[in-house]
């Protein structure tokens, strides 16, 4: 097999500590936890984690806003367990990336306490501060018209400062001026103390935002009720970013060969653009996140619709990926998922609760054969679905709360709730659910946010007891991915869709030595499927029988295959 990079091969796990296991009983997840849990995770087969922030931080964004980068907090632990749970987990061979903020920290971070009450000290630099303007009725408003991405102006005054200072996030989250000599610096510094410490490499979180347009102008958008517009184009992707993730690379990343780096980019780049930041030849860092796969359910502007409405868009979500797959490959890896800490859950959103264990193993199937890096998201393995909640108050998150407060001019209470349940970032992070007993077995404390109410069924302890469980199939296709011959098959080969303008069914196939193919139906209803080629086996399959008639085979709701096709197949 040709060299290739350790995180080529590996399989990613991404980790919201907050609700993964509570090992103290405080209704908070916790680092021991997650080392309670490594056998878990091995026998899975998963061989990297990524881990959502845990270092000392206010918790306005749960940890995304921090006020101690050297500090884990201590609802999360102490430091010794953090070094504790990376010996653990290199000695099973998985590797541990943390989830680096360098976008802003929390308002309660020394430097922030700093640059908000002295106007001379070199740390007011840090951060972005503005002059608001006077607006015809004479009365205070921000420098533009930005709005941030959770809801409202992306600026916020700041009585002791006397000036508006940037935050494209919540207001206890101030924006980091990367402008900053001294800054960046301060940043490098932290990424090589946790390099130093052991971590394996990095999720750079909200990276693409780093750089602003330094003119401020205001966006040409229109501008919503309150006067602001969300026009990501004036913080995303700026070409002075990429200078600065150049001295990123100098300053940390080439020190250490063998650490990674995978940056969010969300829905704010483009696969050129992409290039840019993990182009193997110009490139700073080894892949990035997008969301472009993510939002192929109908579900987002979907306020005024019914569920019925709501219908998934395979020929877009096939194409998506295929898009990815050709203008990167050969030029930047790719890491691929289904979604994260910020989305519904893939269940929910690309599968369906009424076949929880078709749908559940049919996603597993159609992403873990697919070329690139997968990373799962904690409790996609065992099919959790999205919150089941009857009041908004239950969603307990920022993004949430500031979402609610605009909505209710355009909304009824009941469509706000029905949109929450469909869209928000909450579905991903009710407790995990180990067992049917109290709290899903995540703690022996009521958690603040709610369990779903399917723990009963949907849970690890009764998973592990069921041969045919989503859990034992994300096992089994695992243990298949990784073998020499399939990986070589899946990273190596040439991935090409089938039949792509089919409506209903996602099929891929992989061109080379061992041919491979998945033919995936997106729908709970049936779907017939031509297949042109000699099928030399079935790999995989959730269904125990096979339906096929000359060549065409008729797919079960969600139905799923992977096969190896006889050599000679021309793809
Ligand atoms: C992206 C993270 O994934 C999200 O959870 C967070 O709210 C923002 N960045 C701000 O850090």
């Amino acid at each position: 097999m040709k060299e290739r990079k350790w995180w080529q091969s590996a399989i990613g796990y991404e980790i919201y500590p907050r609700t993964f296991f509570d090992s103290n009983g405080d209704g908070v997840g916790d680092l021991p936890g997650i080392i309670s849990k490594l056998d878990y995770l091995e026998k899975l087969g998963v061989t990297i984690l990524w881990i959502c922030p845990f270092f000392k931080s206010p918790m306005d964004d749960n940890g995304y806003d921090v006020s101690d980068y050297y500090q884990v907090d201590p609802v999360f632990g102490k430091n010794a367990d953090f070094l504790n749970l990376i010996s653990m987990a290199h000695q099973k061979g998985i590797r541990v990336i943390i989830d680096f903020v360098l976008n802003h920290t929390s308002d309660e971070h020394p430097w922030f306490l700093e640059a908000r009450t002295n106007r001379k000290s070199p740390k007011r630099d840090y951060y972005i501060w503005r002059d608001g303007k006077v607006n015809a009725e004479g009365k205070r408003v921000p420098p533009n018209n930005w709005q941030g991405f959770f809801d409202d102006s992306a600026w916020n005054y700041d009585e002791v400062a006397g000036q508006y200072y940037l935050k494209i996030f919540s207001k206890k989250m101030p924006d980091l001026n990367w402008e900053s000599p001294a800054l960046r610096q301060n940043i490098y510094q932290i990424a090589r103390y946790w390099l130093d410490q052991g971590v394996d490499g990095f999720r750079l979180d909200a990276i693409a935002h780093l750089a602003k347009d330094l003119t401020w102008s205001d966006s040409p958008y229109d501008v919503g009720p309150d006067g602001t517009t969300l026009d990501s184009r004036k913080f995303s992707s700026i070409p002075r970013l990429f200078d600065y993730l150049r001295e990123f690379k100098t300053e940390v990343l080439s020190r250490y060969p063998n650490a990674m780096a995978v940056g969010e980019v969300g829905g704010c780049a483009t696969t050129e653009e992409a290039l840019k930041y993990s182009g193997t030849d110009k490139g700073s860092i080894d892949m990035v996140f997008n969301f472009d796969s993510c939002w192929e359910n109908g579900a987002y502007g979907s306020e005024h619709k019914s569920d019925e409405e709501i219908v998934a868009n395979v020929v877009n979500l096939k194409h998506i990926f295929l898009r990815w797959y050709t203008d990167c490959r050969a030029k930047a890896w790719l890491p691929i998922y289904w979604n994260n800490h910020d989305h519904p859950r893939v269940l929910s959103q690309y599968g369906d609760i009424h076949f929880r264990k078709e749908s559940g193993k049919m996603l597993a199937t159609t992403l873990l054969f697919m070329y690139g890096t997968p990373f799962l998201y904690n409790g996609e393995e065992i099919g959790m679905s999205n919150v089941d909640y009857q009041e908004i108050r239950d969603f307990k998150d920022v993004s949430a709360m500031n979402y609610y407060k605009n909505a209710q001019r355009h909304m009824t209470e009941a469509e706000i709730l029905r949109f929450l349940r469909r869209t928000s970032r909450v579905n991903a992070r009710t407790p995990f659910q180990w067992t049917s007993g109290p709290h899903a077995g995540f703690s022996t404390h009521e958690p603040d946010t709610k369990v779903v109410g399917n723990y009963m069924d949907v849970n690890v302890e009764s998973e592990e007891k069921d041969p045919d469980s989503i859990l034992n199939f994300y096992r089994k296709a695992i243990a298949l991915r990784k073998t020499p011959k399939i990986l070589e098959a899946v990273i190596g080969g040439e991935f090409v869709l089938v039949d792509s303008e089919h409506p209903d069914v996602f099929a891929y196939a992989h061109k080379g030595a061992t041919p491979l193919m998945v033919i995936s139906n997106f729908r709970k209803f049936s779907a017939t499927f031509k297949i042109p080629f000699a099928i030399k086996q079935i790999l995989l399959h959730n269904y125990p029988t096979t339906e096929m008639k000359d060549g065409i085979l008729t797919l079960r709701p969600f139905e799923s295959y992977l096969l190896e096709l006889s050599p000679e197949a021309k793809l």
